[in-house]
């Protein structure tokens, strides 16, 4: 199989996906040595274009882990958005300790209904967006070093056009995980929206411009007129620190993480892969 060109494809809010796709990306790049590109998939704008892959290129597709599952909002841009033409592909995930329960599964799943035919796929721990309690500063050098050696594999396999059966952990049509609080109880928190700390704010517009779903109002920041999935972007980008969650079922659904799977706790766990 001869390809021509690699692009790395990614949904990205915290840029942890952004970071371990680009790098397996631009690895086969290097490797293969073709052009490299990206495709930055977060913005709704980008979403809403038709992305199309002939069989002579290679696409990793990244996306986090959301509910061990994609993320529902963004699922449908994935699914519809897509398009191959038995385009080899990888998929990659990005998770923040808990587990990538089954959004492997299905990520693999949306790419080959799409026609792409995936040959590898990598399931990379990160810290949180909740929190930098778990795994913090992840995906770091030594994760970035796997993922590039990783890209050997996939580059063996596309070259000499070996078959392919990856068993891929999961389920593509399971139910998303339901987040407890410290009782244990499922913790509601699907309402919650990000409050703002308008003696910090200086109505700088990053945020609004941020938002993966185009959620916050840019003439009135500390407004959030549309949907929110919690994916912490106007959080960690704000300049000022000035986005907060207060909700106390979604702080209480992070005390649980921390309790359970802080890197204390859980020790560093391995990025998967699978080829
Ligand atoms: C709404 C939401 C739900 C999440 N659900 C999970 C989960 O089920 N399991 C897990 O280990 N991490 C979970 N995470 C953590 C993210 O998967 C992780 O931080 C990911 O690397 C974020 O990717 P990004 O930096 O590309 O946005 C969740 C994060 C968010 C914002
Ligand atoms: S990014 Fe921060 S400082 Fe800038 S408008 Fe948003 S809340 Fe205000
Ligand atoms: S408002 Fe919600 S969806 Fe938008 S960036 Fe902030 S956390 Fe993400």
């Amino acid at each position: 199989m001869k390809i021509e060109r690699i692009t790395a494809l990614y949904w990205s809010a915290t840029g942890n996906t952004r970071q371990a796709t680009v790098a397996l990306g631009q690895a086969l790049a290097e490797q293969l040595s073709v052009p490299f590109r990206t495709v930055n998939f977060t913005l709704p704008q980008v979403r809403r274009r038709i992305h199309a892959f002939l069989p002579d290129e290679f696409v990793v597709v990244g996306a986090p882990t959301y509910a061990g599952k994609l993320p529902n909002k963004i699922l449908p841009d994935f699914t519809s958005k897509l398009v191959g033409k038995q385009t080899p592909c990888a998929a990659v995930v990005t998770y923040g300790n808990r587990s990538f329960d089954n959004s492997l599964a299905e990520l693999w799943a949306v790419l080959q209904k799409n026609g792409m035919n995936p040959m590898g796929a990598a399931a990379v721990p990160c810290r949180h967006a909740f929190t930098d309690a778990l795994a913090a500063g992840r995906p770091d050098e030594e994760d970035l070093a796997t993922i590039r050696d990783f890209a050997k594999k996939i580059v063996a396999h596309t070259v000499l056009d070996m078959a392919v059966s990856v068993r891929i952990p999961g389920q593509a049509d399971a139910p998303y995980y339901v987040p407890r609080g410290m009782d244990g109880q499922p913790a509601k928190f699907l309402k919650a929206k990000p409050k703002t700390d308008m003696s910090r704010c200086d109505a700088c517009g990053i945020c609004a411009d941020i938002c993966p779903m185009g959620a916050i109002d840019k003439n009135d920041v500390a407004a959030v007129p549309g949907i929110c999935i919690k994916c912490q972007a106007c959080v960690r980008s704000c300049p000022k620190q000035a986005k907060y969650f207060d909700d106390p079922a979604f702080l209480s659904h992070v005390d649980m993480l921390k309790q359970h799977f802080a890197d204390s706790i859980t020790g560093r766990k391995k990025i998967s892969f699978y080829i």
